[in-house]
């Protein structure tokens, strides 16, 4: 097939696919229904017909998450300004590794990562996008590690004093892969208990920090976690600021989810106060921004502490102009350009568009807490601390219930939802970050849930 068939095909493709339409949420197969239907086996050598039989399955089988029942994960359909610029990303090919192979995305990089700063109001700061924030969270800790123990990059932690990071309980999984990964070990990362709101346990936390220095141990690092990914609890930044001055770590912010309400200017005040006091900060853009996935950036307070922690080794055959290749203070050498669709979402929304959105999506979750606490069916597992909603339908035995409404939902065709633990119970975990999603769609998306509960109940 010549190029130009190629791409009318492919637009072709597109314009027939579903997707954004919102006809329907997904096709539901099992594992061992679709791999009958898949054929992979099936050989296709310079055979572009199967391949857009296999593409048009790919499109057919997996969830439209445009669609208003997709309520499933931190992320839904795509902002099209990032789509345009994942196409073009794709069609072009190239690595921001270095200003040579890729100029442009060069320039927009930085120019967003100046923004940022600005936002965040990191006045001499530095950043860079990252592959997401379980791996900025990581890099994070690799810079305090470093700055703890001034020798770690060059001798290990063999002859160290124990290392300790802390993390509140409901901190993301990212951060145990993070001390696995450095050399810390999980053992050392410590779960601080939370409050009632979700919140870290200050006084738990210096507890742990003095019994540390007690045993002879450097406390080197907490995260914060500025919105947990089960219920969307802000760490108290300030209060955390003030140990940090009394003891001396690495504070971190997590914003991969909550991250987001720093573009509001209420919402900053209200969640993120105090946010310019962080030595480090990462939020993900593929999340309540809508950017394509993925899309992350990692700022730190302080300038030419990426290079120091993340370059290593004879890097002379690629980088030789170490200011303006944005890759020499990557974990990475090739990078996919990220930053193009990051620009485009930006100056196509500009920050009064997403401060226009979180905003509407809190108000939109607080109608959504509203409509179950009205509801007799449902109760509310743990109050809302900002954007998360962790509910569940009330019924005798009601893990088991309420995964078998899940299931039904997603079997139904009708609703994709996350499910979560909290102190043992199972919640649905409920995410406002869908732009098609409105008060009627969101009513709607909850009357067939406790439609489906009703008769499963009556079946049961
Ligand atoms: C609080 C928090 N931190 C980190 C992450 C990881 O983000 P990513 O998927 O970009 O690696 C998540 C993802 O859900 C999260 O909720």
């Amino acid at each position: 097939m010549q190029d130009h068939e190629l791409l009318e095909k492919i637009a072709q493709t597109l314009q027939n696919a579903d997707l954004k339409t919102g006809k329907r949420l997904i096709k539901h197969k099992s594992a061992a229904q679709l791999g009958e239907i898949l054929e992979l086996e099936k050989p296709s050598e310079q055979d572009w017909d199967q391949l857009f039989v296999w593409t048009q399955q790919y499109l057919d089988y997996s969830p439209d998450t445009n669609h208003s029942g997709f309520a499933n994960r931190m992320w839904t359909g795509a902002n099209m300004p990032s789509i345009l610029g994942e196409i073009i990303a794709a069609f072009s090919n190239t690595s921001s590794c270095t200003f040579e192979s890729a100029p442009v995305a060069t320039l927009m990089e930085n120019y967003m990562l100046g923004q940022m700063l600005d936002i965040v109001g990191f006045k001499n700061g530095e950043g860079q996008m990252t592959t997401g924030s379980s791996n900025a969270n990581m890099i994070a800790m690799m810079v305090a590690r470093n700055q703890a123990l001034k020798n770690a990059k060059q001798q290990g932690l063999f002859s160290s004093q124990p290392l300790r990071a802390f993390v509140s309980c409901d901190a993301h999984y990212s951060l145990d892969k993070a001390a696995n990964i450095l050399g810390i070990g999980t053992d050392n990362l410590i779960k601080v208990p939370t409050d009632n709101n979700g919140e870290m346990d200050i006084l738990a936390l210096e507890k742990a920090i003095q019994n540390t220095q007690n045993s002879g141990g450097i406390a080197f690092f907490v995260c914060a976690t500025l919105g947990t990914t089960v219920r969307g609890a802000y760490d108290n930044i300030e209060k955390l600021i003030q140990l940090k001055n009394k003891h001396n770590f690495w504070l971190h912010g997590d914003g991969a989810w909550g991250g987001a309400a720093i573009m509001s200017a209420t919402l900053k005040g209200k969640f993120l106060s105090a946010i310019e006091q962080l030595d480090s900060f990462t939020m993900d853009f593929h999340k309540m921004l809508g950017s394509n996935l993925m899309c992350n950036f990692l700022l730190l307070k302080q300038q030419n502490l990426l290079s120091c922690t993340c370059a290593d080794g004879d890097n002379s055959y690629i980088f030789r102009d170490k200011i303006a290749d944005s890759g020499a203070n990557s974990l990475q050498c090739g990078r996919r350009v990220d930053s193009l669709k990051w620009f485009l979402d930006w100056k196509f929304y500009g920050r009064q568009g997403f401060a226009d959105r979180v905003e509407g999506y809190y108000k939109l979750v607080k109608f959504a807490e509203n409509f179950i606490i009205a509801n007799d069916e449902l109760e509310m597992v743990v109050e809302r601390s900002s954007f998360n909603l962790c509910f569940r339908f009330k019924a005798p035995n009601a893990n088991v219930f309420n995964q078998k409404l899940r299931c039904k939902l997603l079997q139904s065709e009708q609703a994709l939802f996350a499910l979560a633990y909290i102190q043992k119970k199972l919640v649905f975990r409920l995410l406002v970050c869908n732009i098609n999603l409105d008060k009627v769609k969101l009513t709607e998306l909850l009357n067939r849930l406790i439609k489906t509960g009703k008769a499963l109940q009556n079946n049961a």
